[in-house]
């Protein structure tokens, strides 16, 4: 049955639900989220629900992430469809700030993570973007100290960057990891899925299917650089640019020369036209 969904939009109503809750001795889950909501959020969120009595939905679109050339503006924003959803999923909080209220004037403390955010990959190409999720995250994380939080392994370097920030600043929230959801193809489930023009949804499933194929080849023993070549130009040939296929170790993301030095992850990023799309599989 659903139930009474609130919507929180300042820190006092935030503290004083998290304190009811704590005080009746109840474990509280965060779901981290730009809105926008989709079946991967709901995998997070059900992830949740079998943690914690209570679940706070975070929604909010983290200026400080994006760069000024990328697609904050356009940024799908859904907010009621967004609130019916969690209100059938149980969800008892939405923590929805504005802004100011994340960012007032005057705002000047920044977090800049090392370590997973400077292996290269998301960073190459999005030099902003860790330093603006990891300012975020420990805001969100400080503002709601949940028992636990709930990433997505769809964003593998974000989440092995929150980690690794959580781990080193003692913040007494444990990190759970939610595998990728996908559509039936293969494509993983992404608020930016909704660029995809009809053409390109088409399109879209080859970065999944590639991905597997290299796995496999890998695991029959083939030559990583010469998988990874391969890969690099069946997802050009199939209308993407890529941005990068790499294949790195599960816990630093460094670099790996065979599947020796695993376990290994092998993570992508292309473009299809305008949509950049992400994805990642173990190997
Ligand atoms: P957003 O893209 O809305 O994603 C919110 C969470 O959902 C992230 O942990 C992401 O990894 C997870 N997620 C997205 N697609 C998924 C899928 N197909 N399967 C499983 N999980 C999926 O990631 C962000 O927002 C932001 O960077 C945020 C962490 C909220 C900080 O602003």
């Amino acid at each position: 049955m659903a139930q009474p969904l609130s919507v929180l939009t300042t820190t006092s109503q935030l503290r004083r639900a998290t304190a009811r809750w704590r005080a009746e001795r109840e474990r509280i889950a965060l779901v981290p989220t730009m809105g926008a909501l989709h079946a991967g959020h709901v995998a997070l969120i059900s992830a949740a629900c079998r943690r914690a009595q209570r679940v706070i939905v975070s929604i909010f679109v983290n200026p400080a992430q994006f760069a000024p050339d990328e697609d904050l503006a356009t940024y799908p924003r859904t907010w009621d469809a967004d609130l019916l959803l969690l209100r059938e999923l149980s969800v008892h909080a939405v923590w929805a700030p504005s802004v100011a209220a994340m960012y007032p004037t005057g705002f000047a403390t920044h977090v800049v993570p090392a370590g997973a955010a400077l292996v290269g990959l998301e960073d190459r190409f999005r030099p902003h973007f860790f330093s603006g999720v990891a300012t975020v995250v420990l805001k969100l994380l400080v503002q709601c100290v949940p028992d636990f939080a709930m990433f997505g392994e769809k964003d593998y370097q974000q989440l092995r960057v929150v980690e690794q920030m959580t781990r080193d600043l003692d913040l007494p929230t444990r990190i759970i990891a939610v595998p990728t959801a996908r559509e039936k193809d293969g494509l993983a489930l992404s608020s930016r899925n909704l660029y995809l023009s009809a053409r390109e949804r088409e399109q879209a499933p080859v970065l999944y299917r590639m991905l597997t194929e290299c796995a496999q080849k890998l695991l029959r023993d083939e030559k990583l650089k010469a998988v990874l070549r391969a890969g690099a130009a069946g997802l050009e040939r199939a209308g993407f640019s890529l941005d990068y296929l790499e294949a790195r170790h599960v816990h630093t993301l460094q670099r790996v020369g065979s599947l020796d030095e695993g376990p290994i992850r092998l993570l992508v990023a292309a473009r299809l036209r305008k949509t950049r799309l992400i994805d990642n599989v173990p190997v």
